[in-house]
């Protein structure tokens, strides 16, 4: 049975390498305001490894969590008599990062005695636009682009998510990471790229687009990422890739779930600026041609009432003027809102809280690999 009051809901986000909380309430039939939006970001602990180290990370969400919450609460003038429910990202991500999450919210449902709901990161992506004015119809198709996941996906009134295409090997988002660090551009790699193409030629380099079969809507960047390997071992003479097991946690924090068979880049190529600029463009190109070719297909073939682009590449500028081109009623999820957040946590769950979609504090548990809702 599906209830329409007026909710509002804490939501705590910390699979990855953001610690976060909002507060968001109801609006309408599927919407929600954002009421705080508090992010408190990792990036520059990380930066200094090129990648996202899983123990650093889960000890920076124990140090800021609760602050996190406390802020997101005040900002939004709540106090804790005003919230109905709190929510919190059960999976997938990094275990130790997820875990903190899962534990915070548990205490503090049981402390203050307020509902609990566990929500699935990926599908919240999806869901982020329903905070916005632009809001999709359901069934709607979602191309979900981030540093762990890609994925086409179909999502339904029920809540239910299929699955149309995903990544076989490297995430979007892991692949610009990867070729950024082959580029000295530094981490997170995807705005590295974007920004440092502006000035390039992308067709200076024929860089491949993994070709899958006419039926297939799955993704693979590793032979894309491993062109761009040879591209510049051929131009400096050069080789920048160990396969250490040393540096592979470095290199596979973000893809908790990704099949994670490549060699490891441990340092990057020197090369002129106007170089960098010419890869990065050429590469991009690829990549983005490859997110859209499938996008349009699956369009095509599915005929959704909307489609959503949502997660950290969904920033990529390039990847936005492309796709509003051959489909100009696209919804682009807001840059605040594509990278991990806590508001498209509770966007998700102000429509699991309509559906009674609650867990018992003890019983939900933490899942790096979950598949469900
Ligand atoms: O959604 P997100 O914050 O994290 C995950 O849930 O994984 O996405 C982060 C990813 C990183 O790989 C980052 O390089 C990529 O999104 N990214 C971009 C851009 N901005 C962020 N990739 C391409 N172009 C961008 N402008
Ligand atoms: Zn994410």
């Amino acid at each position: 049975m599906v209830q329409y009051l007026p909710m509002r809901i804490l939501a705590i986000e910390s699979s990855c390498d953001e610690t976060a909380a909002s507060v968001v309430q109801s609006s309408g039939r599927y919407g929600g305001d954002i009421l705080s939006n508090v992010i408190s970001s990792q990036i520059e602990i990380h930066a200094v490894y090129g990648g996202v180290v899983p123990e650093v990370a889960a000890r920076s969400h124990i140090e800021v969590i609760l602050s996190v919450v406390e802020r997101a609460l005040e900002e939004a003038k709540s106090s804790w008599a005003q919230i109905d429910a709190i929510a919190v990202t059960k999976g997938p991500g990094l275990i130790g990062s997820l875990m903190v999450g899962v534990l915070t919210a548990r205490t503090l449902a049981v402390a203050k005695n307020k509902p609990l709901i566990g929500v699935n990161h990926i599908f919240a992506h999806g869901f982020a636009s329903f905070l916005t004015e632009n809001k999709p119809e359901f069934p709607f198709l979602a191309l979900t682009v981030s540093g762990g996941h890609t994925a086409l996906s179909m999502y339904h009134e029920d809540l239910s998510r299929e699955v149309l295409g995903e990544t076989l090997d490297d995430a979007a988002g892991e692949a610009f990471d990867k070729v950024a660090k082959l580029l000295g551009l530094g981490y997170p790699g995807g705005p590295a790229i974007g920004q440092a193409a502006l000035i390039g030629d992308d067709k200076k380099y024929k860089f491949p687009v993994a070709k899958l079969g006419s039926e297939s809507l799955d993704f693979s960047f590793s032979g894309l990422k491993t062109a761009v390997l040879r591209q510049l071992q051929e131009l400096t003479g050069t080789d920048a890739v160990a396969s250490s097991r040393t540096a592979q946690k470095v290199n596979t924090a973000k893809s908790a779930n990704a099949n994670n068979n490549n060699a490891v880049i441990t340092k990057s190529y020197q090369l002129d600026k106007q170089t960098v600029a010419d890869i990065s463009a050429s590469f991009q190109a690829a990549a983005v041609t490859a997110l859209v070719k499938n996008t349009q297909k699956a369009w095509l073939r599915y005929q959704p009432k909307s489609l959503v682009i949502g997660g950290g590449v969904a920033c990529n500028s390039e990847l936005r003027s492309q796709l509003l081109e051959i489909i100009p009623t696209a919804i682009f999820v807001p840059p605040i809102l594509c990278t991990d957040n806590a508001a498209m946590i509770g966007a998700l769950a102000l429509q699991m809280a309509r559906r009674g979609f609650y867990t018992k504090p003890s019983q939900l548990l933490a899942d790096s690999s979950l598949e469900t809702i």
